[in-house]
């Protein structure tokens, strides 16, 4: 059994982030996404609505559970036994600090494997903070998070 953990803040969750649970379980036999709760770091979006927000959108996914995590990342993975970290890789910018990030969690533990996921092109330009941004701006997050919660993360961003 391949299972990975897909981990990240999910501050909310974007189509870009839905891309990659899509096509990583298309690859793994079992993969966990796991919402960072991290003291802190103070979210738009309480843990319980980005959890919500992921297991609807993945509701139809029958080999992704959503699941969270604190503290150290390759804890979390042996928690689950999950032999894979999956990250998305937009553009140089997030290369460096996820470089750095895989190197260390190679050193913290040696059977966890990060892996390395490219961005597909339509959601390069797409971040949790820029939804933010533009909805509290007035503008239009419509394409940009998954229809099914749009209408309840526009409001909230209001
Ligand atoms: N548009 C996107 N395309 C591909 N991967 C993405 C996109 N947006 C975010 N990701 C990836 O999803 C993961 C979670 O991102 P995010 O929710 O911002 O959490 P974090 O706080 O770890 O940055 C990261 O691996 C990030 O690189
Ligand atoms: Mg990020």
């Amino acid at each position: 059994m391949a299972i990975a953990l897909y981990p990240g803040s999910f501050d909310p969750v974007t189509l870009g982030h839905l891309d990659i649970i899509m096509r990583s379980a298309n690859i793994f036999d079992f993969v966990y996404v796991s919402v960072a709760v991290n003291p802190s770091k103070q979210p738009v979006f309480s843990t319980e609505q980005r959890i919500r927000y992921l297991q609807v959108v993945t509701k139809d996914i029958g080999n992704v559970e959503v699941v969270t995590f604190n503290g150290l990342l390759v804890e979390a993975a042996k928690e689950y036994n999950a032999g894979i970290i999956i990250k998305g890789l937009r553009a140089i910018t997030d290369f460096e600090f996820e470089f750095q990030m895989a190197l260390m969690n190679k050193k913290l533990a040696a059977d966890v494997e990060t892996l390395f996921m490219a961005t597909n092109t339509s959601y390069s330009y797409l971040s949790s903070s820029l939804v933010k941004e533009v909805a509290k701006l007035g503008g239009c997050i419509k394409g940009l998070v998954p229809p099914e919660v749009h209408d309840e993360i526009f409001s909230q961003l209001r």
